[in-house]
């Protein structure tokens, strides 16, 4: 099993360069600059894909990152690699009180705040009781649902509260990160998809009453990326078989787009576009970054490949 996936890894993730790496073209490399001066908090900043966006940011110009996340020894360290434009704060998005010191911080701080970022979210672990309905555990569906809904949901609230007027002056964009497990189902547990489905609904429910505030808000949907949190999932799923590099190798392999694999460079530029002005009209969407794989199902029919005589 574990050599099929491997070798099917290896085979469709060929034509991308070592490690996933791509380097910016020219063209987008004369396109920085789109987050100048900007002031950004990002919740889960610490690691993984919150990390990548923080990085993303200062390179397109932020004037100051905010990391706020619970990891209290990797925080700072995260901030420390990122350069003098990076703090962190330590948050538990999952109590309010932490979430709304977290934004007071950065106000206080930095006079304003114009991008949030909700990316702290977890995927709980993978038992009989989040990925079989008959015996769902209802405490460890409340705890993923207390950081990735409850969590988010506090992000996006405090972050109204200083972006929008009369204490802001309108503006602001808000980010979260969903996921394609909250748009098919089967592709997670159950807390953790359920969890995902309803970020995309609070963003289409939020944008109702934000648009009028000036505040945009939005989601993002990533396809699998081997940060962390995946790699510790796809580890436990193949039982400890793979070391870490197979592991990530087997979730680059996933995808359907030929020739490209989803990195966490890939979500990042998705939100530099979504907190920048090039999505000044884009509010309460959700942006799946995943290479088509959940916009259809293949029957593989024997379509005619030459022209018809
Ligand atoms: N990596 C993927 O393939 C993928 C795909 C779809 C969606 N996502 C979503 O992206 C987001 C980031 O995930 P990631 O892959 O970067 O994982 P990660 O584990 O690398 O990063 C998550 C970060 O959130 C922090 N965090 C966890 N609980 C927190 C809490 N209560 N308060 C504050 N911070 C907390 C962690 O300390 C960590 O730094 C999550 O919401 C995840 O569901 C990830």
């Amino acid at each position: 099993m574990m050599h099929r996936l491997v070798g099917e890894a290896r085979r469709r993730a060929a034509p991308v360069m070592a490690g996933g790496e791509r380097w910016l073209s020219a063209a987008a490399e004369a396109n920085r600059g789109r987050l100048e001066g900007k002031i950004a908090l990002v919740t889960g900043g610490a690691s993984g894909l919150g990390k990548a966006a923080a990085h993303e940011f200062i390179q397109e110009g932020a004037q100051a990152v905010i990391l706020a996340d619970i990891n209290s020894e990797l925080g700072p360290e995260t901030a420390r690699e990122l350069g003098p434009k990076a703090h962190f704060v330590p948050c538990d998005v999952a109590v309010e009180d932490s979430v709304a010191a977290a934004v007071d911080a950065a106000v206080a701080r930095h006079g304003r705040l114009d991008v949030m970022l909700n990316s702290a979210g977890v995927v709980g672990p993978l038992t009989p009781g989040t990925s079989q309905l008959a015996c769902l555990d209802f405490a460890q569906f409340d705890a993923v649902m207390s950081v990735n809904v409850r969590g988010t949901l506090a992000g996006i609230k405090h972050a109204t509260r200083v972006m929008a007027p009369p204490a802001g002056a309108g503006g602001g964009s808000i980010l979260c990160m969903a996921s394609i497990s909250g748009v098919l189902g089967g592709l997670g547990t159950y807390p953790y998809s359920v969890s995902k489905f309803a970020i995309a609904g609070i963003v289409k429910a939020a944008a109702a009453e934000l648009s009028r505030l000036g505040v945009r808000v939005n989601c993002i949907s990533p396809y699998a990326v081997p940060t962390p949190m995946v790699v510790d999932q796809f580890s436990a799923l193949l039982g400890g078989a793979a070391d870490e590099a197979q592991v990530a190798a087997i979730i680059r392999g996933l995808g359907e787009l030929r020739g490209a694999t989803c990195e966490a460079v890939d979500i990042a530029r998705a939100a530099v576009y979504l907190a920048s002005d090039d999505a000044k009209y884009v509010s309460g969407h959700n942006l799946v970054v995943d290479g088509g794989f959940t916009s259809y199902k293949n029957m593989n029919l024997p379509f005619p490949t030459k022209p018809q005589e």
